[in-house]
C-alpha cells in the first residue's frame, strides 16, 4: 500500500527509537526527601511506605551514601522533632532536629545539595501548618514565624529552601528574611500549586503530623481547580520564587503542563508519599513491575514539563537512567 506516512518507521529500531526519544532524564535532575528523627542508631520503616525509613542523624549518612552513589545529589530534609508544642517552635530552634541534620550533612556530605522543606506541620502540637488564632490558622502571624524558619534553616546549612505551608504572601515574606541576613543566593523553591490531598496519608504517617482537629482545606488548593493553579503560581514568582511547585505529580499532569506553558522558571513535580504507596503495594501483590511503572510516571511527569522531579523513589530512578533502561 502507498502510505504517504508510516510513523511505525521511526518505531522500528530501539536505536532509532532512543535517537527520537522526545523526554529525556537526567539524574542531575531528582530530589529525594528523607526523614530524619531525634535519638540514636535509628532506622526505622515507614509501615505506609515500605521500603522508606526515618534515620536518626547518625544513621541518615547511610542513605546520603546510597543516593550519591546511584548519582542522585539533592536531598529535601523534613524534621520530625521529638517535642511539639503550639508555635512549631522546634522548626527554628538552632539546635532543632533539621538545623543539626543540615549541619551534619553539610559536614559529612558536602557534595550533595540540601534542600530544606520549610513548614511547621511537624512541629506543631495541633498538626496545622502556622499559628493557630482559635480554630483557624493566622495567615499574617504565621509568615512571621516562617521567615524565621527560613533564615534557621540557611544557618544551619540549607542551600535552597522549600516553603510547603500555602500561606498567602509567605514568599515575598521568606525572601526579605533571608535577603536581610545575607543569603541573598538562596533560592526559594515554592510549593505554589498544592492540592489538598489525600495523597499525603502515608506522610503523615511518617512525620506524625496529621490534624487533630479539621483539615487542611482552608489553605490547601481545592482539586476542582485549575485557574487558580496558575494565579498561585504567577503570584510566588511575583513574590520572588526561584523555582515553582506543583504537588502532588501523578494525578497532576495537566497542571504541571499548564503551570510550564505559564512561567519561565524552573518546574518542579513532586511524586508524593502516596504516589509511592499505591505503587509499592501494586507491585508487592505482583500486579505492577516496580521498575516499569516508576520509569513511566516519571516519564510522564517530566513529558507535562517538570524540570526537577522530587520522588521517593529517586535513587532506583537514577539507576534506570544511567543504565539506560527507562522505556
Ligand atoms: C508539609 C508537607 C507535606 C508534604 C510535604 N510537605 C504534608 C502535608 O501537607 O500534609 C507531603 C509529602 C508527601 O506526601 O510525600 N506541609
Amino acid at each position: 500500500m502507498e502510505l504517504a506516512n508510516r510513523p511505525r518507521r521511526l518505531r522500528s529500531n530501539p536505536l532509532l527509537r532512543k535517537m527520537v526519544r522526545e523526554t529525556r532524564m537526567d539524574p542531575a535532575s531528582l530530589v529525594y526527601p528523607i526523614f530524619v528523627v531525634e535519638g540514636e542508631n535509628k532506622k526505622e520503616e515507614i509501615p505506609s511506605m515500605p521500603g522508606q525509613y526515618r534515620y536518626s542523624i547518625d544513621r541518615m549518612g547511610e542513605k546520603l551514601a546510597e543516593l550519591l552513589d546511584a548519582g542522585v545529589t539533592s536531598v529535601m530534609f523534613f524534621g520530625i522533632p521529638a517535642q511539639k508544642d503550639e508555635f512549631g517552635s522546634g522548626a527554628y530552634a538552632p539546635d532543632g532536629i533539621v538545623q543539626r541534620a543540615l549541619a551534619s550533612a553539610k559536614r559529612e556530605f558536602p557534595s550533595i545539595y540540601r534542600v530544606a522543606d520549610l513548614c511547621m506541620c511537624e512541629y506543631t502540637s495541633h498538626g496545622h501548618c502556622g499559628i493557630l488564632c482559635g480554630q483557624e490558622v493566622d495567615n499574617d502571624k504565621t509568615l512571621e514565624y516562617l521567615a524565621k524558619i527560613a533564615v534557621s534553616q540557611a544557618q544551619a546549612g540549607a542551600d535552597m529552601v522549600a516553603p510547603s505551608d500555602m500561606m498567602d504572601g509567605r514568599v515575598s515574606a521568606i525572601r526579605k528574611a533571608l535577603d536581610q541576613n545575607g543569603f541573598i543566593n538562596t533560592p526559594v523553591m515554592a510549593y505554589s500549586v498544592k492540592y489538598a490531598s489525600a495523597f499525603y496519608g502515608p506522610f503523615r504517617d511518617a512525620a506524625g503530623s496529621a490534624p487533630a482537629f479539621g483539615d487542611r482545606r482552608s489553605y490547601q488548593m481545592d482539586y476542582h481547580n485549575r485557574r487558580e493553579a496558575l494565579k498561585e503560581a504567577a503570584l510566588d514568582i511575583e513574590e520572588g520564587a526561584d523555582i515553582i511547585m506543583v504537588k502532588p505529580a501523578m494525578a497532576y499532569a495537566d497542571i504541571i503542563r499548564e503551570v510550564r506553558t505559564l512561567v519561565d522558571v524552573p518546574v518542579a513535580a513532586y511524586s508524593v508519599s502516596g504516589e509511592y504507596a499505591m505503587i509499592k503495594a501494586a507491585c508487592a501483590a505482583g500486579f505492577l513491575d516496580e521498575g516499569q511503572i516508576v520509569s513511566e510516571a516519571a516519564a510522564c511527569a517530566y513529558r507535562a514539563g517538570a524540570d526537577i522531579y522530587i520522588s521517593y523513589f529517586a535513587k532506583e530512578l537514577a539507576a534506570y537512567m544511567k543504565e539506560g533502561k527507562l522505556g
